[in-house]
């Protein structure tokens, strides 16, 4: 486990900012800083954080919390992955007191992948540079190719022995457990149970992860045999899903987001040869045609993606499906072509910087358009082959959401196409339609189980009840959250803080909704430890649904008195004028939704009860909690203004 001086050094050193910069492009916004939600799909943003608070919120998935519950939504870390990545970022030392091993092994198997991943990275690096058969072989292939010392050491570029038991055997001799090494695909296990290495006699590129952890590999084989696939690649594992990682990433996400434009090419080598040539804002999607996932990737670094690809329009038509993706997401897509012969990597070797960049500013041009004049140059002068055409180019156009970018396209298009541009808006708007439709299909059978049920059950009334209670509990929370630590400055009362007070009146009340009642035992729990929780730590809890349940109920009071009590021009919202009437009254309409839910159960007992004495009893009961209920309505109406 971590220590919580440790937990307590990384908490003051992150800056929420900083750290949700790295995913997330931000704009500042008044004290806050708003970017799109990475969590959801969309075009205006709504996801917000607050510096002076440490939070964001997301008002579309409405999730919400620290920077680690952030990294831990985002990344799927766990709760220490996530503190150990932000101790990386800001260089703190972990200090850790020693786990059961049930514990450690349940937490600790994605990052036991992780780590023999990293082993091998090392393994493979040092092959590389420190043996003969590493020199000879894999670090004369790299320097042939171009490959400078330091991109070598950057992208920790290595070779495997050309064996079939190196790698494995010094693995095992170093402690490495067999699950691990054969889960992560470094090894693989024979029929007789012994190890052997997946990768032999190859160059080796490391995959990072969006943080910078080796989390796979792509082997390059130096032979010229047709029979050996040239790339031998990790197979998917616990922390590799091949579909939702792109190659080079981490090293271009800074370079992403101060270009505001993100290259994509094919291959392990582009990346690498464009990236050392200075231009560092480049990713690959190894080989396979892209996937949302990694267009997301990309989207939340930029709204810019220029394809670069080579010559071959082979693999660039197999891509054009894929590519309208990328515009549904909402994403600018420019092509660059490379003349026959020539990929990205060989090019900007040929060129040298500058040349490059100024041929892809040259002739980069917009998807569509390119779409446009490949298909058809394809379709010849068959008519309905060109048809076929106008269908696909009308419905890639139909992708994008920003209508005006749309009909500039339309309007480039019909020049190509030599088509009345009319016609080929009418063919949009029937898509446009079509797409309406079925659009609003889909929602309607999503939002159906959510309508409001036309007639109660009043079989089951508590489910209607804790409906309502609900909100009653967490305003309580939100209360004590807000005002925990502020004295009580009202009649009778002196020298007590607000929070203690509240919770010593709520003991006699039982939270129903279950996140709220552990909430309050939190709170009450540190009040006997003679601790005064502050929002700070709800915060940081790790517990997620705490977190969850802090934020939503400060972000809301935030937003809230940003704009909606700024635009009404109200600059003390009144609940802080009359501190009594606001902290009472909480307590006693919650105790008073108690009590009516009592009453409503005492009912119900009474109307099926047969026995007399039973009956008797009920009703005693009935009457007492009748009179509790009027003494609180009482002291809510003359004491309480709401
Ligand atoms: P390329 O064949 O273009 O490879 O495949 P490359 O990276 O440019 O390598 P060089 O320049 O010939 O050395 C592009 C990408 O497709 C994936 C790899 O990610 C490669 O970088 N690929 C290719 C495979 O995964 N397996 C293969 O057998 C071939
Ligand atoms: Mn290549």
């Amino acid at each position: 486990m971590i220590t919580k001086p440790t937990i307590d050094k990384i908490m003051e050193a992150t800056d929420i900012v900083e750290v949700i910069g790295d995913f997330v492009q931000l704009k500042k916004r008044g004290a806050n800083y708003v970017g799109l939600s990475p969590f959801a799909n969309e075009r205006t943003p709504s996801f917000t954080v607050s510096p002076v608070k440490g939070i964001f919120k997301d008002f579309s998935s409405g999730k919400g919390g620290s920077a680690v519950t952030f990294l831990m939504e985002l990344e799927k870390f766990t709760y220490p992955e996530a503190l150990r990545w932000l101790a990386k970022k800001y260089g703190i030392e972990i200090e850790e007191t020693v786990e059961s091993p049930e514990n450690r092994e349940a937490d600790n198997h994605r990052e036991s992948l992780m780590i023999v991943t990293g082993y091998a990275a090392k393994f493979f690096h040092e092959s590389l540079l420190d043996t003969d058969e590493g020199k000879n072989i894999g670090l004369s292939y790299f320097k042939e190719r171009g490959f400078s010392k330091d991109t070598i050491t950057k992208f920790e570029l290595g070779y495997s022995p050309d064996q079939w038991e190196a790698f494995s055997a010094q693995a095992i001799k170093d402690g490495y457990q067999e699950q691990f090494i054969v889960e992560s695909g470094l090894s693989v296990k024979r029929d007789n149970g012994t190890l052997y290495d997946r990768y032999r006699g190859r160059v080796m590129f490391p995959i990072h992860s969006f943080s910078g952890r080796v989390i796979a590999f792509g082997g390059r084989t130096l032979k010229s045999d047709k029979n050996v696939p040239k790339y031998v690649n990790s197979p998917e594992s616990e922390i590799y899903h091949k579909s939702s990682v792109l190659y080079g990433l981490y090293f271009a996400k800074k370079a992403i987001r101060e270009e505001d434009n993100c290259y994509l090419v094919e291959g392990y080598a582009d990346v690498i040869s464009v990236h050392q040539a200075g231009i560092e804002n480049v990713v690959a999607s190894s080989g396979t045609s892209l996937t949302v996932e990694q267009i997301r990737l990309m989207g939340r670094l930029t709204k810019n993606i220029t394809i670069l690809y080579d010559g071959d329009a082979a693999g660039i038509k197999a891509s054009l499906r894929g590519l309208d993706l990328i515009l549904e997401e909402g994403l600018n897509v420019k092509v660059v072509l490379f003349p026959d012969g020539h990929d990205p990597d060989s090019y900007v070797r040929k060129l040298g910087t500058s040349a490059f960049k100024k041929y892809i500013e040259d002739t980069k041009k917009d998807f569509i358009l390119y779409k446009t004049d490949l298909l058809l140059k394809d379709a010849g002068n068959d008519p309905i082959k060109k048809a076929e055409v106008i269908r696909e180019i009308v419905e890639s156009v139909s992708k994008i959401p920003d209508s005006i970018k749309a009909s500039v396209f339309i309007k480039e298009c019909s020049y190509i196409l030599q088509i009345d541009e009319r016609a080929l808006l009418s063919e949009l708007n029937k898509m446009r339609a079509a797409k309406a439709r079925k659009d609003s299909q889909q929602s309607s059978t999503y939002s159906k189980p959510e309508q409001a049920p036309d007639e109660i059950n009043w079989d089951e009334p508590v489910d209607q009840k804790t409906k309502d209670d609900d909100s009653q509990e967490k305003e309580i929370i939100r209360l004590l959250l807000m005002y925990g630590n502020r004295m009580i400055d009202w009649d009778g009362i002196a020298n007590t803080y607000i929070g203690p007070f509240m919770i010593a009146e709520l003991s006699d009340v039982e939270f129903d909704h279950r996140v709220s009642k552990e909430f309050v035992e939190i709170y009450r729990k540190e009040v006997e430890n003679g601790v005064l929780p502050d929002e700070q730590h709800f915060i940081h809890y790790p517990d997620k649904e705490i977190v969850d349940l802090t934020v939503t109920l400060i972000a809301t009071k935030y937003t809230l008195s940003e704009n909606w009590y700024e635009m009404h021009r109200i600059l003390v919202p009144d609940e802080q004028v009359n501190m009594k009437a606001t902290i009472l009254g909480a307590i006693f309409h919650l105790k008073k939704q108690k009590v009516g839910n009592i009453l409503e159960n005492l009912r119900k007992e009474l109307q099926t009860t047969t026995a007399e004495a039973d009956q008797e009893i009920l009703l005693s009961q009935y009457i007492h909690m009748k009179k509790v209920e009027k003494t609180i309505s009482d002291y809510l109406g003359s004491v309480i203004l709401k």
